[in-house]
């Protein structure tokens, strides 16, 4: 490998949020956090440079995207994602992806109309919808053959007249799927039938762990790209969410415009400057590092899994197709939720995301960040082993 993931690099005196205040968020000061979605890995060295660079220049004024920045995201969806054509135009700003499908709740549906997600799912998407007044719908995943599947029944019927839209995770947290082309476009004909607009939170698509490739469900057909707002950031990939740098892709005009208007009524449209160079760096440079990424994102995983399957067989690890966020069913424990993550907290001593937060279907699950150097997660899965064998 050229690039160095095995570094253990001490997070705790850089007011992270996942390794700083463990203590006051959990009142148990030696947890090793695998939690929040970001990793424990040095970025890139070619973003490094860039921001450096950047950095020496002494002004650091209000800036606009770049050329670089545009044409660097539109080649990376084209390399990486079969996404040829997209326009710059289509590209539209957000901070954050949390705020880009908060921006969309605003701008494509009323307060009491009805939004739709599939749980167990990213949990601020349910914040997004109640802190703006709409309803949640519920289309939970379904469980077939030890793996999570979309429901288009449940979907179909669950769709009214006050239903705006659906916000789909694809690659989806925390069940890890990565949606096969077939899967989306029986979605996308669901949502076609019933005239709702899909927003699709793409954060993951580069982190494919699996055979699946990501498909963009913009991509899935010209009617899809008619009513698809594709929120997509180098983020997660890069490891970049300090610098809060996320777009929105959006091909129909009215629905580009009427995304244009929340962006514009709340006066938020001044990018990170640090996030611009990081990015073009990222979509222009950094394809190497994200290949060694992904290469030794799959040693933890395959890690993880013979590691639970040889010395504590009673937990279930789904299929991780995409992201870095294993998902763990720990049921055979025997415990109530509460006692779970007190156990894991107290006994086992790590701080994870436990699987209630992630809506119906979450009950006794735990999500495991593994994007840590591999001693890291050796010392976790040790801390673990240890407190199940005292049960
Ligand atoms: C599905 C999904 N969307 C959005 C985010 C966060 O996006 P941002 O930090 O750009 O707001 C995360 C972070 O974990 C995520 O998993």
């Amino acid at each position: 490998m050229v690039y160095d993931f095995d570094t253990v690099i001490d997070r705790t005196p850089m007011s992270s949020t996942k390794w700083s205040f463990r203590k006051e968020r959990t009142g148990v000061a030696d947890v090793l956090p695998m939690w929040i979605a970001d990793m424990d890995f040095a970025c890139a060295p070619e973003i490094v440079e860039a921001v450096k660079a950047r950095a020496a220049i002494p002004i650091y004024g209000y800036t606009q995207r770049t050329d670089g920045y545009y044409d660097g995201l539109i080649k990376w969806m084209k390399k990486r994602h079969r996404w040829s054509g997209i326009q710059r135009d289509w590209i539209l700003f957000s901070p954050g992806v949390v705020a880009g499908f908060n921006y969309a709740i605003q701008a494509y549906s009323h307060p009491g109309d009805k939004v739709i997600i599939q749980p167990p799912c990213y949990y601020p998407f349910m914040d997004a919808i109640t802190n703006n007044g709409r309803q949640i719908i519920n289309n939970p995943l379904k469980i077939v053959e030890g793996n999570y599947v979309m429901n288009y029944e449940d979907l179909e019927r669950k769709i009214d007249g006050r239903t705006k839209m659906i916000i789909l995770c694809s690659p989806h947290n925390p069940v890890g799927r990565v949606w096969k082309r077939n899967e989306l476009e029986q979605l996308v004909d669901v949502c076609e039938k019933k005239d709702i607009v899909i927003v699709s939170d793409e954060i993951h698509n580069d982190l494919i762990l699996g055979k699946t490739m990501h498909t963009p469900t913009a991509t899935i057909s010209e009617e899809a790209m008619q009513r698809t707002v594709t929120l997509v950031a180098p983020s997660k990939t890069f490891n970049l969410a300090g610098l809060t740098t996320s777009s929105a892709i959006i091909r129909n005009k009215k629905l580009r415009d009427t995304y244009q208007n929340i962006i514009e009524n709340n006066r938020t449209r001044n990018t990170n400057i640090f996030g611009i160079v990081a990015q073009e760096a990222a979509y222009t440079k950094g394809e190497a590092w994200l290949e060694e990424l992904l290469v030794y994102l799959r040693g933890n995983l395959m890690y993880l899994e013979e590691f639970i399957k040889e010395k504590i067989p009673g937990l279930k690890v789904y299929p991780l197709e995409g992201t870095y966020l294993a998902w763990v069913d720990c049921t055979s424990l025997g415990m109530v939720d509460e006692a779970l993550k007190e156990f894991m907290l107290r006994k086992a001593k790590l701080w994870l995301d436990e699987g209630l937060m992630f809506g119906c279907g979450g009950s006794m699950f735990m999500r495991i960040n593994i994007a840590c150097p591999r001693s890291v997660l050796k010392q976790a899965l040790g801390r673990l082993e240890k407190a199940v064998k005292l049960l």
